[in-house]
């Protein structure tokens, strides 16, 4: 259940420039999940009155936020009139009688976010929830604050907030970072907006500008990997490295084996049940399911649910794949594949299948589930047999107890108790080999 009491803005309107892409910068992954949802997924767990503040790309944003999330309020920020961190939140030239207003709010809290903060837990959010004050803000102490506005504190009292394009040389030297996370009183914040101007080196209505109109101020310290913004390339994968190891840390506090924690990268919808084992050099990703098994060196696993079965060394199993009671060896590739009870040890290819129990897939057998337009299915019976370097011409039915003999282009289904071959006959000719060498051997000479 949402605690009440709080509404939550996440400011994620901004150019984010300093990322130099086409995607909005918050779109961009952290272990596999969109910035913006890491911490819009935190936020659920504190309140149910949720803002997003969008502008750049605000129709594709807004359409990743629905196929997501049905609960939230979006807002369209009037950038061109109101731009910047305190623009975002006003209600702008919709208001015509009073553009600098807050946007409506349910609850007299308001917790403002922003969307390129992704390595921040509800559990610290709460945090700033709790104190009576005007205004509970987020400090990062660090050696270097440089990209970050610095916090002016005179004894106790936060005093202002001064960006880092308007500061002189002495406020840079200030490693008091505001780590730009927010917890208004709504009254207090709503006028404060109204005295706030755009008047400094980035023409921008600034949100930080509402602390000097503050009296009682508590400033919430944290580490830098609690608060981290992320602003460019450099810093997504710094905020990853932080992320990835989190999720490795929870794995293994759950009783996953993990080996060369290092070269293992987990995304963080993976789930873990039971004894499981994790090689060096795994990748797994997506909303996979890992229950019971072990995945060997350098196997990447995507979107599936492995069950009591044993990957790799050097597999891949793609989205959509259900691999339960299995052995799958070296070089194998599944794709959208249901596999229950098989063994595939080496060098295949299997794509949209589904395989019953006992069946053995031969090295080099494969599935060729497209004839250049379409993708088409292999259902496979239990106890089957598959020779070695077989092709399944697919769409295929072949039932259970089936042989299939090693070399065989298979095009037609097979009936229960079949033997299937299709290759031509051999043929032996006594004495070529010194027939030809010897040829050779003349023209030499
Ligand atoms: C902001 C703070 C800075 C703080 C830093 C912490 C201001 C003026 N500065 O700077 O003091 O140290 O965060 O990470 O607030 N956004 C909008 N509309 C806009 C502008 C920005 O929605 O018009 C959104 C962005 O998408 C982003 C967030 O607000 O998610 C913060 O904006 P950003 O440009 O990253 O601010 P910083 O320069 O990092
Ligand atoms: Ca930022």
């Amino acid at each position: 259940m949402a605690e009440q009491g709080t509404s939550i803005i996440i400011l994620a309107g901004g150019f984010g420039t300093r990322m130099k892409s086409q995607l909005p910068k918050v779109m961009h992954k952290i272990c596999g999940k969109e910035m913006l949802f890491h911490i819009i997924d935190e936020s659920k767990e504190i309140s149910d009155d949720i803002h997003i503040i969008l502008y750049n790309q605000a129709d594709f944003v807004q359409e990743q936020l629905a196929k997501r999330y049905s609960n939230l309020t979006i807002h369209i920020q009037d950038y061109e009139n109101y731009p910047g961190t305190a623009g975002a939140i006003m209600q702008g030239s919709k208001n015509i009688a009073n553009p600098k207003s807050l946007i409506p709010l349910r609850y007299n809290k308001v917790l403002v976010l922003s969307g390129d903060m992704p390595l921040v837990k509800s559990d610290k959010l709460r945090e700033f929830i709790e104190p009576k004050c005007d205004i509970a803000m987020g400090i990062l102490e660090l050696e270097d604050a440089s990209g970050y506005g610095r916090v002016i504190i005179q004894g106790d009292r936060v005093e202002e907030i001064i960006e880092e394009k308007d500061a002189t040389c002495e406020i840079k030297k200030i490693n008091l970072a505001n780590a730009g996370i927010y917890c208004f009183n709504k009254a207090l914040l709503d006028s404060a907006l109204q005295n706030i101007e755009s008047n400094n080196n980035q023409k921008e209505f600034y949100l930080t500008d509402v602390i000097k109109q503050a009296k009682h101020i508590i400033g919430i310290r944290a580490k830098e990997e609690v608060f981290m913004g992320v602003n460019s390339k450099v810093e997504l994968a710094k905020a990853e490295e932080i992320m990835r190891l989190r999720i490795l840390e929870n794995a293994m506090k759950e009783g996953v084996i993990i080996r060369i924690p290092q070269s293992v990268y987990i995304e963080c919808d993976v789930e873990f049940e039971g004894e499981c084992e994790i090689e060096n050099g795994v990748v797994l990703k997506g909303k996979s399911k890992i229950k019971n098994s072990k995945i060997l060196s350098h196997s990447i696993v995507e979107s599936s649910v492995i069950e009591n079965s044993t990957i790799g060394p050097f597999s891949r199993i793609r989205p959509d794949s259900h691999v339960l009671d299995s052995n799958i060896g070296n070089f194998v590739e599944v794709k959208a594949s249901k596999l229950n009870g098989v063994k595939a040890g080496h060098l295949s290819y299997i794509g949209d299948s589904e395989i019953d129990s006992g069946t053995n897939v031969g090295a080099g057998v494969i599935t060729c589930n497209y004839d250049g337009i379409s993708k088409h299915k292999t259902i496979i019976g239990k106890n089957v047999f598959i020779g070695s370097d077989s092709q399944l011409i697919a769409p295929l039915n072949i039932e259970s107890n089936v042989i299939i003999a090693s070399g065989s282009t298979v095009t037609n289904d097979a009936r229960d108790g079949d033997l299937v071959i299709s290759r031509t006959k051999q043929v032996n000719k006594g004495g070529f080999f010194y027939r030809f060498f010897a040829r050779k051997k003349i023209k030499e000479d």
